[in-house]
């Protein structure tokens, strides 16, 4: 097995080896940090190809556990590719998958039956007979024999040799969701609340998801020989750190995991995000101090203590790792020099100051009337997340424009579509006196009538769902005063997929991202820059961006562009990572919340709510006051609330 273990990667060591590292000691799993899924997805199915040859090699056969969701996307794609381009055949592979949600059929598009097909079995040459996905119709009576079969079949085939995971943020594994046992075997669950929600993306809504599932048993997972463990996204940073550093306990089941002895912990960066290394990297004595570090250390033992900037002391700093900071003048120096840095991130001028001194504001004084393009993924992001930033620059005198990058019809509930679709066909009548062509609006009409739970949009209703958010832009940005003619709806065509499932960017976006910024030339441009976006459709905007503004940083008007990132509903930047604070006034934070009201399809409960249940302006709001008491804990000003930027240098 060593042979073919290594070529997950060269450095592979032993748990012993691993911990016995200074800057890994509070690990208790192998991890694998790749700076994207698909680089490490590219390694995982190299590995299981070599096994898979390995074992052709032997004439045996290879027991593959597989899993379904997000995570193993890019592996299944790569070895998909293999089979295709490098002749890596399935012959031998026999197959058990993880879980199957209960009461789903073979067909059903959300089930896992339906996706593995989808995503592997349909595309390379496995033995039907081979592949096995637990039956989710199977007679509630007959389940716990069902399951005993499952786990004999396994056993049969002389158990797993490989078993492929991704993880739940209930620190699930399969489907064992808190609670579950070490020795637990195949067997139906009743599915956490958060693991519904996380799955209800593929739903209708969240009474379609199911309720239970059937899957292997923590104990059936442990069993394989080699384990590997994928995480992608900074969604999932809190519970890789439980997982891999956290007391093994049925509350996490993946926690589990720590008793295997051939096991890695596979992620991308955003997923490494909090382990201790990176997280707090001087308590392991890791990691540089460059200024950010530095920065993000002195918040750290300043929100740790509870203390000022101005007041943390020697002692404090060499109690906490991070004496290493302090020079001759000592804890003295280091706290001006950070508070001083904190402070001139504060501005209520977005745009620039005109006639001040700029050399300690983060943006430049002239020209005093700038070209702003604000690009907003969907077209409420512009509010949500920087409603009181596009105020000012508005009000401030800048030229601004805002760009919706996409339409954003998936998040529109069908009742809505049905409203205004029957709104258009009375006006019709009225106005043409009974004597309207309504045949087209009619179908459309029949058509969300019909609609099934989970059935794709067809166009008709897809472009009146957009129209609805087209509509809704427009008025925030009315009600900020903007001009009709600075608005601008590029409708992205990646987006256009109908599903929750969206293409990567491609040339054609990133063409129509051009021309605009072509167009415009602006001083500033603000883009989301917000990863955690659960279905990626803001790390896909911000892709074209970078794309673009890449493509044309040559021209001669982009030496005068800066590019400034926001975050969006789901996440604020660490306060050490801020590069530009905007307060907001009490005042201008009623405005921002009705610039968000505007948005009425967004409102009172969403298609695609989350875990979290308050409404957008709650969200922002939060966020935004949260920031404001940051920055007063810290010893800065007190504000209402606060915005905050990073720059992007390209
Ligand atoms: C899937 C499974 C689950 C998922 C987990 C993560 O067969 O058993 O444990 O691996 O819910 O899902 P994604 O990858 O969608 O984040």
């Amino acid at each position: 097995m060593q042979a073919i273990a290594e070529t997950l990667t060269q450095k592979r060591l032993s748990k012993r080896e691993w911990q016995a590292l200074e800057s890994t000691k509070f690990e208790q799993i192998h991890t694998e940090i790749f700076k994207d899924s698909d680089q490490a997805s590219k390694i995982v199915a190299d590995e299981i190809a070599a096994l898979i040859r390995y074992k052709q090699g032997k004439g045996d056969k290879c027991v593959l556990g597989l899993a379904t969701g997000s995570s193993p996307i890019k592996v299944y794609n790569e070895l998909i590719r293999q089979h295709k381009e490098e002749g890596l055949s399935f012959q031998n592979v026999v197959s058990f998958n993880l879980d199957e949600y209960y009461g789903l059929t073979k067909e059903a598009p959300q089930g896992y039956y339906y996706f593995m097909h989808h995503h592997l079995f349909n595309h390379v040459d496995i033995d039907p007979k081979n592949v096995y996905v637990p039956d989710g119709t199977v007679a509630f009576k007959d389940i716990p024999s069902y399951c005993a079969s499952y786990e004999e079949k396994i056993d049969a085939a002389g158990g797993l040799d490989f078993q492929l995971l991704g993880i739940g943020r209930t620190g699930h594994i399969g489907f064992n969701e808190p609670g579950s046992d070490e020795k637990s075997l195949t067997r139906i669950v009743t599915l956490d609340h958060l693991t519904r929600v996380d799955n209800a993306f593929a739903f209708d809504s969240m009474q379609d998801v199911p309720r239970k599932a059937v899957t292997m048993g923590v104990g059936t997972i442990l069993k394989a020989k080699r384990i590997v463990i994928l995480a992608w996204g900074l969604k999932k940073a809190e519970i890789v750190k439980k997982t891999v550093e956290g007391e093994i306990s049925s509350d996490v089941p993946a926690t589990f995991l720590q008793h295997h002895q051939d096991v890695t912990f596979v992620m991308d960066e955003l997923a490494s995000e909090d382990l201790t290394r990176f997280e707090t990297p001087w308590l392991v004595g890791a990691g540089e101090w460059t200024d950010e570090l530095s920065r993000k250390a002195v918040v750290w033992l300043s929100q740790k203590l509870n203390t000022p900037i101005l007041k943390l002391t020697d002692r404090d700093y060499n109690e906490n790792g991070m004496s290493m900071l302090l020079g001759e003048g000592g804890a003295y120096d280091v706290n001006i020099k950070m508070f001083n840095y904190f402070q001139h991130t504060l501005t209520g001028w977005p745009g620039g100051k005109a006639n001040a001194d700029d050399s300690q504001r983060p943006e430049r004084a002239k020209p005093a009337r700038k070209r702003v393009l604000l690009f907003s993924p969907h077209p409420d992001d512009d509010v949500i997340s920087m409603g009181g930033t596009f105020l000012r620059l508005v009000e401030q005198g800048h030229d601004v424009h805002v760009a919706y990058q996409t339409s954003g019809n998936i998040a529109v509930a069908d009742h809505d579509a049905l409203r205004f679709a029957e709104f258009a066909a009375q006006l019709n009548e009225y106005l043409f006196k009974g004597k309207a062509d309504n045949a087209e609006i009619d179908k459309v009409i029949k058509t969300i009538n019909k609609k099934k739970s989970g059935e794709m949009d067809p166009l008709g209703v897809r472009k009146i769902k957009g129209l609805i958010r087209r509509g809704e832009a427009i008025g925030a940005c009315r009600y900020y005063g903007l001009p009709d003619e600075n608005v601008h709806y590029l409708d992205l065509p990646f987006y256009e997929t109908g599903t929750v499932e969206k293409k990567p960017i491609g040339k054609e976006d990133i063409k129509i991202i051009s021309d605009l910024i072509r167009e415009i030339q602006p001083h500033q441009i603000y883009a989301a820059g917000d990863l955690a976006d659960p279905h990626g459709t803001h790390k896909v905007c911000l892709d074209g961006i970078f794309a673009a503004v890449d493509g044309l940083k040559k021209e001669a008007f982009m030496k005068d562009c800066w590019v400034w990132l926001y975050r969006g509903a789901w996440h604020e930047y660490p306060i050490h990572e801020i590069e530009m604070a905007v307060p907001i006034s009490p005042e201008e934070l009623l405005r921002k919340r009705n610039a968000i009201f505007r948005h009425q399809s967004q409102k009172d409960g969403v298609m695609f709510q989350g875990e979290d249940d308050r409404e957008f302006w709650q969200r922002a709001e939060d966020r935004n006051r949260l920031t404001a008491k940051l920055y007063d804990d810290l010893g800065l000003a007190e504000y209402e609330a606060i915005e905050a930027f990073k720059r992007y240098h390209f």
